[in-house]
């Protein structure tokens, strides 16, 4: 079940359908020529930010509407920044951790602690969750926590054993170790720059290694892993392993860019790092 298609990119742009609506948004590394160019005339509305934030087509779209993406039934809408509610580059992590938690789970009496900061609208969150495993989703904003429990309830999984917390990652970390919480798995998507609940400046240079010292204070005895993605220029794989190796215990380091792809005959569009840590 995956309503989501890459149909295309080139000319600085993406072509992609969501579910029932196809949508041509920006996309500053897609250098290259498009492939496919007569399917661009199919789309139902386009981002720009030429002349400022602007959507074309945006009226004739639903206010919101849904799509299956990698097993995880999401509500989309169009926001003023080009966004929709969902960053389609993580669905592969989110197939990943919802098989890596089942596997793990089978060896476990207790159900695993999941925890996800940045979580966003929640899609790694209810993959987790789909896996069995108690989560946690921690991020900043009131109203994407909101909208991901909306995507909670679409999945059936409102009575699931998830918290829902509005706070500052590091804040929330920091309390978190002072009381005791431990997890077992960990995933961080850190935004190059963000502010948390009460306006609290994050700069990722910056705030990073202090957001990966806490996670470390959080881990359980028996961590199964630390996955770190990054959207921000510079923090290339080798970047995200090396401060997972400088602050984790020994482990095993895997790494890569993270990719949107689409059917074979299209290229493949790199949308962001990734590096993750085994115990
Ligand atoms: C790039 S999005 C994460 C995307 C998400 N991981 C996904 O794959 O769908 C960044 C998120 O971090 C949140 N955020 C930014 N600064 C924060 C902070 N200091 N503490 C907690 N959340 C923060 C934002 O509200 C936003 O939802």
């Amino acid at each position: 079940m995956n309503s989501y298609t890459l149909l295309d990119s080139g000319h600085g742009r993406k072509l992609e359908r969501f579910g029932t609506v196809t949508l041509d948004r920006p996309c500053a590394q897609a250098v290259w020529n498009p492939s496919k160019p007569k399917l661009w005339n199919d789309a139902d509305a386009s981002f720009s930010r030429k002349d400022g934030l602007q959507w074309t087509g945006r009226d004739a779209l639903p206010d919101a509407w849904e799509a299956d993406i990698e097993g995880v039934r999401m509500k989309l809408a169009t926001t003023d920044f080009g966004h929709l509610g969902v960053f389609p580059e993580t669905r592969a992590l989110w197939r990943w951790i919802r098989e890596t938690l089942q596997a793990q789970s089978k060896a476990r009496k207790e159900p695993l602690q999941f925890l996800n900061l940045f979580a966003y609208s929640g899609g790694a969150t209810l993959a987790a969750a789909q896996s069995g495993a108690h989560c946690c989703h921690v991020d900043a904003s009131k109203g994407m926590v909101a909208w991901a429990r909306e995507n909670a309830a679409l999945n059936k999984l409102e009575d699931h054993p998830i918290r829902w917390i509005v706070d500052d990652v590091n804040k929330f970390l920091q309390g978190e170790a002072r009381r005791g919480r431990r997890y077992d798995d960990v995933l961080l998507d850190p935004p190059s720059f963000g502010r948390g609940k009460s306006g609290e400046l994050y700069k990722i240079e910056q705030a990073l290694m202090e957001t990966l010292q806490l996670v470390k204070d959080v881990l359980s005895d028996q961590p199964a892993f630390v996955y770190l993605t990054s959207h921000t220029p510079g923090f290339t794989p080798t970047v995200l392993s090396n401060l997972l190796q400088q602050l984790l215990p020994k482990g095993t380091l895997e790494q890569g860019e993270m990719l949107l792809e689409g059917e074979a005959d299209v290229l493949d569009v790199p949308s962001g790092t990734w590096s993750r840590w085994s115990g």
